[in-house]
């Protein structure tokens, strides 16, 4: 069914038979990514989706059922489960049974579950910062208390604090987001550091809602390493986050999933959500199903492109003074900082320099500013010439 070996990471001497560089007109289509600038000359860099168009073989699929022309309420589709479940075994080595997924409209949703389905009200759930505002918010609207650790930088990548996080839990915290891979800071984390996460969470019995929906998204030589496979005491205390809706460029389709092999946990996620979150919608089950089996050639093609655009993105910052970002491991994130800069609003700085960022400071990240370049070559090298001009003539 496969049409290419699907091992998760990048191959080298993938044919580019697809096309990353035409520039797609999204102004008419109610883009939230390019509304926000309707009318000016400011290149959006912000929201994570990414300007590419969807793979052909999922737009085929989603074509075919429109023609079908029954939209009626929809199952997930068995085919899908045993697809996916086939796959988190070959690339992860994971054993996923059927049961333990819970299908979701979205993973910001899922975000916000995790914190209902552990503890009570009051209780605190933990986030390691910069990260990606709805970690941030999920505990609060969730009658949660939010507590930070902030990430350390260490030789140029962010690292997590073994010390600050210990030290950061309480007799409280019943929950540890992690971000994995990290959306601002773009590192997978590796299996020791996960471990040494994990083992802190299972001593002081904090469960963990592990996001992992740029696990398809790693631009090095590295693996993905789900949260949940490193041990069964760890996968008892995890629930973890997953979608093709980052990788296949598939947002707008809200189609997610949580794996969660704990059956208590499990029944209280589900209690939770029920009568209150939607269920999936058919395109988004079709294009998952599509995205999963067929486009695993334009996966790997979309890889070459990201990483091709992630060192040019690292060679400019690189050679604009005032600006430095750290190497970006995966997804299609640059995290930059800009506090040499002295501006006291980054993202409105290059917003009026023609550049649309992402504000760090909704990131707990004051002073920097995230930029999104899943977009074609043309694109990014225009948005990343405003950026030099602006910064000379400071
Ligand atoms: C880490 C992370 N989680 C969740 C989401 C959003 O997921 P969804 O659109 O499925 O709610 C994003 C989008 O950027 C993300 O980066």
């Amino acid at each position: 069914m496969v049409d290419f070996p699907d091992n998760g990471n990048l191959k080298t001497g993938v044919i580019m038979n697809y096309d990353f560089e035409s520039n797609v007109d999204r102004t008419q289509s109610s883009s939230l990514k390019w509304d926000l600038y309707k009318g000016r000359d400011v290149i959006p860099m912000w929201v994570a989706d990414m300007d590419f168009q969807a793979p052909p073989e999922v737009l085929q699929i989603l074509q075919d059922r429109i023609d079908h022309g029954v939209l009626g309420y929809t199952l997930p589709p068995k085919a899908l489960t045993e697809v996916l479940i086939e796959r988190l075994l070959r690339v992860y080595g994971w054993s996923v049974e059927s049961n333990w997924i819970v299908w979701l409209p979205g993973l910001v949703v899922g975000l916000n579950l995790a914190c209902r389905a552990v503890g009570r009200s009051e209780d605190e759930v933990l986030v390691m910062t910069p990260v990606y505002p709805p970690f941030l918010t999920a505990p609060v609207l969730s009658g949660r208390r939010l507590r930070t650790v902030a990430l350390v930088q260490e030789q140029g990548r962010y690292m997590v604090d073994d010390a600050a996080l210990r030290a950061a839990i309480t007799d409280r915290t019943r929950l540890l987001i992690l971000c994995n891979p990290h959306n601002p800071v773009g590192r997978a984390f590796g299996r020791e550091e996960l471990d040494r996460i994990s083992q802190t969470c299972l001593e002081k019995n904090v469960a963990i809602c592990s996001d992992e929906v740029h696990s398809d998204l790693i631009l090095d030589d590295l693996q993905h390493i789900p949260t949940a496979t490193l041990g069964s005491d760890i996968a008892a205390k995890t629930m973890t986050l997953m979608s093709p809706s980052k990788t296949f460029n598939l947002p707008g389709l809200n189609c997610a999933f949580a794996i969660i092999p704990n059956s208590v946990i499990r029944k209280r996620f589900e209690e939770v959500k029920a009568g209150i979150v939607p269920h999936v919608n058919v395109f988004g089950y079709e294009a998952a199903l599509a995205a999963y089996t067929q486009a695993v050639l334009w996966r790997q093609s979309l890889l070459v492109q990201l990483k091709s655009n992630r060192d040019l993105v690292e060679r400019t910052i690189a050679q604009i003074p005032g600006l430095s970002m750290n190497h970006v491991e995966a997804t299609y994130l640059a995290w930059i900082d800009a506090r040499e800069l002295h501006q006291e609003a980054p993202k409105a700085f290059f917003e009026k320099a023609g550049v649309g960022l992402s504000n760090g400071a909704d990131f707990n990240g004051s002073g920097f500013v995230r930029l999104n370049f899943g977009c074609p070559e043309a694109t990014l090298k225009q948005g990343l010439e405003r950026i030099q001009r602006a910064v000379q003539s400071l």
